[in-house]
């Protein structure tokens, strides 16, 4: 989502006549896109910003701002500990970009009722495949999530605006999208999820469909059903499951049990051949206890995911989990999170090996920087693949599998 944020910005400064300078000591202007899901990137920013006020000094006429979800926050604090910073904005007000350039205002962080209706320009640096925004915000509240604050509540793109966007990508040679909002399966304009995406599936030159991020709660039957029928649909979910004890996904306000969520992992299997699922943990949440920590590690070993992001549970200030008591000591996180990973691990590597000798539909992305002979893509099912040859991004090729890895697969284009 931030990634994508910055493509917006990007295209607003192209708008604006500028364009993209070598290195931040060339710049002019500087825009740092941050993210506040957990207190690392927080960190990390702050950091930076601190490394940034040097390049003032040299060029009196940089100018530093700050977006995305920490200027949405904490936009007085970075003003105050960076006075040198001229503006900041969050990201509901990306589209203000071009007057705060102007000195309209320093901060620019209301909440944005209109944000669904507004078409941003969009810079994409990505070959072949492209982000789109179909849903802003969120309304879900999990006790540890700081995105209902600060990107505002829940509102869908109309349908018109998301089929003009792809149709025009199509049309310059994007061959995947990937639609994406905090909670794809609550989309709701005039149609739903499920008719959007047939509409997507009818549109001439786009060969492949992703959508992050589903909710577990809101994946309904129907919606199973719609992407087993639809072509285009990629055979890869990524299902955040975020813990294996019912008890922790109560206290984070999942509304799901570990039964439930169980139950519709098998209906997916049963209906979409050869998917692959992947998720994200959360561990050493607020009060989870050693038995809570073996029912996530066994859900892992049960459910046999392609692939997990694990995160120590991040207190973020103005969240509900980041007042509950029983905090979890750092070392017991770091623990769990080694043992989760470590388990994972063994289960990618051997859902790998398992592809080692098929032929994969690969998506090119890109090639090797240092070794141009290289190219890297993607297979329906998400997984990476590296292998020998030269063919421009967005190409689709025959890929053998002739090696797997924990990460990536080796192939040989066909
Ligand atoms: N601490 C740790 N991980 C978090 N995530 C969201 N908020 C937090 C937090 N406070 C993780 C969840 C989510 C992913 C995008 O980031 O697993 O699915
Ligand atoms: Fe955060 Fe939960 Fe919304 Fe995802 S669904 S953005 S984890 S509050």
């Amino acid at each position: 989502m931030n990634v994508h944020d910055s493509e917006k910005i990007s295209g607003i400064l192209g708008r604006e006549g500028y364009c993209a300078a070598g290195s931040p000591r060339d710049s002019d202007l500087i825009i740092l896109n941050t993210c506040s899901i957990r207190h690392k990137a927080e960190q990390k920013f702050f950091s930076r910003l601190g490394r940034i006020k040097a390049l003032k000094k040299k060029n009196p006429n940089l100018r530093i701002a700050v977006a995305g979800c920490i200027a949405q926050q904490k936009a007085n604090e970075i003003l105050r500990r960076a006075p040198y910073v001229d503006f900041v904005f969050g990201p509901q007000n990306i589209h203000l970009l071009g007057e705060l350039l102007g000195g309209a205002a320093r901060v620019a962080n209301d909440e944005n009722p209109l944000i669904a209706e507004m078409d941003l320009p969009v810079s994409r640096k990505s070959g072949g495949r492209a982000w789109v925004s179909i849903m802003y915000g969120c309304n879900n509240f999990c006790s540890y999530c700081i995105v209902p604050y600060t990107r505002g509540r829940e509102r869908s793109r109309p349908l018109s605006n998301i089929l003009r966007e792809i149709t025009e990508l199509a049309r310059e040679g994007y061959k995947e999208v990937t639609l994406l909002g905090q909670n794809v399966n609550s989309y709701r304009s005039d149609v739903s999820f499920e008719e959007l995406l047939r509409s997507v599936n009818d549109i001439h030159g786009i060969e492949r469909i992703r959508f992050v991020t589903s909710h577990p709660r809101d994946l309904s039957a129907s919606l199973i059903d719609a992407i087993s029928s639809l072509d285009k649909v990629c055979e890869h979910f990524h299902l955040p499951l975020q813990s294996g004890s019912t008890r922790i996904l109560g206290l984070m306000n999942r509304g799901y049990s570990y039964d439930e969520y169980r139950w519709k992992i098998d209906k997916l299997r049963d209906s979409v051949a050869g998917i692959s699922i992947t998720t994200d943990i959360i561990t050493g949440f607020p009060g989870e206890r050693d038995d809570d920590h073996r029912l996530t590690v066994e859900a892992l070993k049960s459910l046999g995911y392609d692939g997990i992001f694990a995160f120590k549970f991040s207190p973020r200030e103005g969240t509900e989990a980041s007042r509950f008591d029983a905090q979890v000591p750092n070392t017991l996180k770091s623990e769990r999170i080694s043992e989760i990973l470590e388990v994972q691990d063994n289960i990618t590597l051997k859902l790998n090996k398992g592809l080692e000798g098929s032929v994969q539909e690969v998506l090119v992305e890109g090639s090797d920087e240092t070794n141009g002979k290289m190219l890297n893509g993607r297979t329906r099912s998400n997984k990476v693949v590296n292998f020998r040859g030269i063919s421009p991004a967005g190409s689709i090729l025959s890929v053998r599998i002739i090696r797997a890895r924990k990460h990536s697969l080796d192939g040989e284009m066909l």
